[in-house]
């Protein structure tokens, strides 16, 4: 089946080429007017591409597209171009396609014989610079389909001669910082009513004033997609809106409307999503029972008249948010509307709703969020099944006057953790500026903000949203034969205008690590006009590219010879060529096939004896044979398992001198690539301190990959701090532990050489040798600091719930002080011997809660671990809790250094009466319980945490 496609591939391939030779010597060269204007556009834009120093625009130019010599298209989103958009441009008579996306120096104004480019179907203009006013003479592009100039800073009205574009379908001007009324036709002037085609206005984010003409919408619209928000619109909605069957998505919120909401409103039963919200709307809150097809209902902060929960909501069977903040609703919240069976979000801050809060017993399984801030509800009776629900009822009586302090008194911090995970791999240590794909391929992606306008859901916990649609997207891009290999989205949160925002990123094909001019135009023409649209579901999207730094092979001088030599066979004929092209191809596929290799084994050439190029850089571990490794361990027998999990499993082993170790090996299925092995032998290899686990060596055998650490006896802190062994964890021994990881991590961070972010610092990874001296274990997350001097890694987020640092996982922007979080989440764990999240507390918030500095032990006695020793006195124990909160600070720029920490701690040590020099005296062997036999060997990760596992799966490694 592998064969068979690639014959097909290879024959489509060549199939083409074909075409495009004979297309060639037809097309000898470019129109010479033709020519001339691209000539003087080059001429004004600086950094154009490098192609374009060949001679021949139609033949050679990226991003130029020509039919019988004439250019029919300019597509050059994301080129970094700049400078003015010249007049000269509209010369181009036959131009069918003008897209310049995502050029963010492009300035200067649209010419105004724009007009002239008669055959225009496209004009696509996203996140340009661009200024001035739209001219008039706009409306003369009789043939415009899509026109796309949001997200510049176009001035003036809307020119009303748009109304003269009979054919458009497209209409998006958002983001701008238009002025004006919304222009209607009257007499002889046109205006945005004859649209009758357009199935999009999107005017939303301009400063557009006025009332909205009742004249604008009419019954032979065609209507989907009608965002004005975030103007200044004033009076009433206009009646004729209700007229406008075919609506989906309707966005007026944001505005100053005023009046009534207009009751044949209620007619739009296609209506997915309505936002009114923020304006100055009176009366009654509309009757929507007619909206069947309703997903997402904005109507807060308006002023309507005081009303009672409507009865209506019963028919929105589609319903997954209802945002009412300020509307004035009053009485009880009747406990059938959470039945809704897509509820999940249900916001309905300051109103004077009261009574008791009921959530019935077959409430929506997928509510999330029930936020009743400021209103006057007494009790809440909630069932069983409304765990996973948060609920926020603070500024009720409720829990003012009881003095309540459950969870539901107390607002929570949220986000959304959605990153792409990688697939089964781990993610490499990359070079500065590069990114680790979902594949685990170090590359620079193509990196954008895709704006969902109007998403239908609102449950950004629900990760299926993002999944979806990120297979999606690899399949569609994949099958336009764009070269793609994988993509990610990450971070996704609601801005202040309520669109989704989520950051995409486009990894370039496993061979590859940066995507060439043609690549980085194509992805960008397929989003700025919307040739992708994700599945049904997700609503209007706009996608704003960041600039791409890293064209391929842009560092090298020559590249369009061989341009010349395809030209010059076509002369030759076809047939010549074909078999030049398929030996071509059969030589690359070849080389291919044996670089996979090479890359699958880079010790391949790796000689012990001898020393080249291809060691790895090792420093005191060594290489084991499979044979060795096998009969350390007597044949990985089962009774030597001290661990597993995902990864595979740990093995305790014996060297013939009698040293114990312990062997870490990956399972089948979950090998990683030769590369990253490499990787993390070298980092693992570089370090030596005592407060670090150290490697002896390791084994790239027989298909195996395998680490041989050496053995720490007395297990991982965590099984210490959870009683699994037996240890007695008193004050001073916790102190001690803490000291030691902090001298660990210090020297991770500041001495070893390039300095190493550990990324998943937890209880789970310090390890606890006989004399219960802390090590640091498990580098598989580690990232070397390449380049110090950039003081971060940009990376994709990776850690353990609970101990991840949000300001890393805001900025994906890694740091040493995200370590330093995590390790003041470790310290707070140590005194509450508690998860971090613990049945969804986090115990950072818990402690800043409770936390009192004038009371005793900081007013923390109930959250700590009864065996830290209750009935002694904690010597250092405040200061141990201030260093621990300096940890957790919100903002990196606010905690200690790692070296600083361990300052502070070594203090804390001497109020303790502790020498913090001297080594721990004590064995732990009289705490020493019948239940280390059972004790697990936590060497390698646990479930929440990242596995150990790896490889790539070659289906996965060439996109077809
Ligand atoms: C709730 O408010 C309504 C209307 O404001 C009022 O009639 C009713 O008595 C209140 N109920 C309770 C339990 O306070
Ligand atoms: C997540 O969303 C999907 C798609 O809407 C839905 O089928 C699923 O039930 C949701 N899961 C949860 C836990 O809400």
């Amino acid at each position: 089946m592998l064969f068979g496609s690639l014959e097909m591939g290879l024959k489509f391939q060549v199939f083409v080429l074909c075409l495009s030779i004979l297309f060639f010597t037809i097309a000898a060269t470019t129109n010479s007017r033709d020519a001339a204007a691209l000539n003087s556009l080059k001429d004004i834009w600086k950094n154009f591409p490098p192609s374009w120093r060949a001679s021949d625009p139609c033949e050679d130019w990226v991003g130029i597209r020509c039919s019988n010599s004439r250019v029919i298209s300019i597509t050059l989103p994301s080129m970094k171009l700049s400078g003015p958009l010249s007049g000269d441009i509209t010369t181009l008579s036959e131009l069918q396609i003008l897209d310049l996306s995502y050029n963010k120096d492009l300035t200067g104004s649209l010419p105004t014989t724009i007009g002239d480019l008669k055959n225009l179907t496209s004009l696509i203009l996203v996140g340009c610079g661009l200024s001035g006013p739209i001219p008039d003479s706009i409306g003369h592009l009789s043939k415009l389909v899509y026109l796309s100039l949001n997200s510049n800073s176009f001035i003036g009205p809307i020119p009303r001669t748009i109304g003269n574009l009979a054919e458009l379908y497209w209409l998006d001007l958002a983001d701008n910082k238009l002025t004006g009324t919304i222009p209607v036709s009257s007499g002889k002037s046109p205006g945005l009513d004859m649209l009758v085609h357009t199935k999009h206005f999107h005017l939303g984010k301009n400063q557009l004033s006025g009332t909205i003409p009742e004249q604008l919408f009419s019954s032979n619209m065609v209507l989907i997609h009608v965002l004005f928000d975030s103007n200044s619109l004033t009076g009433t909605l206009p009646t004729s809106l209700g007229l406008v069957q075919t609506l989906e998505v309707v966005r007026f919120d944001r505005n100053q409307l005023n009046g009534p909401v207009p009751s044949n409103l209620n007619n739009l039963s296609n209506v997915n999503e309505l936002f009114l919200s923020n304006n100055k709307i009176t009366g009654s809150i509309p009757d929507l029972s007619g909206l069947n097809s309703l997903n997402y209902l904005d109507m807060s902060n308006n002023s309507f008249d005081p009303s009672d929960f409507p009865t209506w909501f019963s028919t929105l069977q589609s319903l997954t948010t209802w945002m009412m903040d300020k509307t004035q609703l009053q009485g009880q919240v009747p406990p059938e509307f959470f039945s809704l069976p897509h509820l999940q979000t249900v916001v309905m801050r300051n109103n004077q709703l009261n009574g008791s809060m009921n959530i019935s017993n077959n409430h929506s399984n997928q509510l999330k969020l029930v936020d009743l801030t400021g209103n006057q509800i007494s009790s809440i009776v909630t069932t069983i099944g409304a765990d996973d629900v948060d609920f926020i009822l603070q500024s009720n009586p409720l829990c003012e006057e009881s003095g309540e302090t459950k969870d539901f008194c107390i607002p929570e911090v949220e986000i959304s953790p959605y990153s792409t995970q990688s697939n089964n791999c781990i993610p490499g240590p990359c070079s500065s500026a590069q990114i680790s794909s979902p594949n685990c391929h170090c590359a620079y992606p193509y990196t954008g903000t895709l704006a969902f306008r109007a998403p239908p859901f609102s449950d950004l916990e629900n990760f299926t949203y993002f999944t979806t649609l990120e297979e999606h997207m690899v399949r569609t891009f994949q099958s336009y034969q764009l070269p793609v290999d994988s993509i990610s989205l990450s971070k996704p949160h609601k801005d202040s205008n309520e669109y989704l925002n989520l950051t995409l990123r486009v990894f370039p094909p496993y061979d590859k690590d940066s995507f060439n001019r043609t690549g980085v135009s194509s992805l960008g023409f397929v989003l700025s006009n919307q040739t992708y649209k994700p599945p049904h579901g997700y609503g209007p999207y706009i996608f704003m590219a960041e600039d791409y730094q890293h064209f391929a092979g842009e560092s090298r001088s020559k590249k369009s010879t061989n341009i010349g030599i395809i030209i010059g066979a076509a002369a030759g004929g076809c047939v010549l060529l074909l078999l030049l092209i398929f030996v071509g191809v059969y030589a690359h596929h070849q080389k291919k096939i044996a670089q996979k290799a090479n890359k699958q084994n880079p010790f391949a050439h790796w000689d012990q004896t001898k020393s080249s190029g291809n060691i790895p850089q090792l420093k005191g571990a060594r290489c084991f044979s499979f044979e060795e490794v096998n009969k350390y361990t007597n044949h990985f027998s089962e009774a030597n398992v001290i661990g597993s999990g995902g990864y595979g499993k740990v093995y305790k082993g014996t060297l013939p001198t009698g040293e114990l170790v312990a062997v870490k090996r990956a399972q089948q299925g979950s090998i990683q690539g030769g590369q990253e092995f490499k990787t993390e032998i070298e980092l693992l290899s570089r370090v030596h301190h005592k407060n670090l686990v150290g490697l002896y060596g390791f084994c790239f055998e027989r298909g195996e990959q395998m680490l041989i650490y050496e053995y720490v006896p007395n297990g991982s802190l965590k099984d210490s701090l959870s009683g699994k062994t037996g240890i007695r964890m008193d004050w001073l021994r916790r102190l001690k532990i803490t000291l030691g990881a902090a001298r660990g991590l210090a020297y991770l961070h500041e001495l070893a050489d390039p300095p190493i972010i550990h990324r998943d610092i937890k209880s789970t990874n310090i390890l606890l040798d006989e004399r219960l001296i802390a090590k640091v274990a498990d580098f598989g997350l580690s990232r070397a600091m390449i380049d110090p001097d950039k003081g971060h890694v940009s990376t994709q987020v990776k850690g353990t719930m609970g101990y991840l640092d949000p300001e890393y996982y805001m900025t994906q922007q890694l740091t040493e002080k995200s370590d330093v979080y995590s390790f003041g989440v470790l310290m707070l764990e140590l005194i509450t011997g508690r998860r971090p999240i613990e049945r969804g507390k986090y115990i950072v918030r818990e402690i800043k809660t409770v936390m009192d500095k004038n009371k005793d032990l900081y007013n923390l006695y109930e959250l700590l671990d009864p065996t830290i020793g209750l009935g002694t006195t904690l010597k250092g124990f405040g200061n141990y809790v201030d260093v621990a909160m300096s940890c957790v600070q919100e903002s990196g720029a606010d905690r200690p250094t790692m070296s600083e920490v361990v300052k502070e701690i070594e203090n804390i040590l001497q109020i303790a009466g502790l020498n913090p020099n001297a080594e721990s005296s004590s064995t732990s062997a009289s705490y020493d319980d019948a239940s280390k036999d059972t004790f697990k060997h936590p060497y390698g990760n646990d479930v929440e945490a990242f596995e150990y596992s790896g490889g790539f799966l070659p289906s996965k490694v060439e996109p077809q």
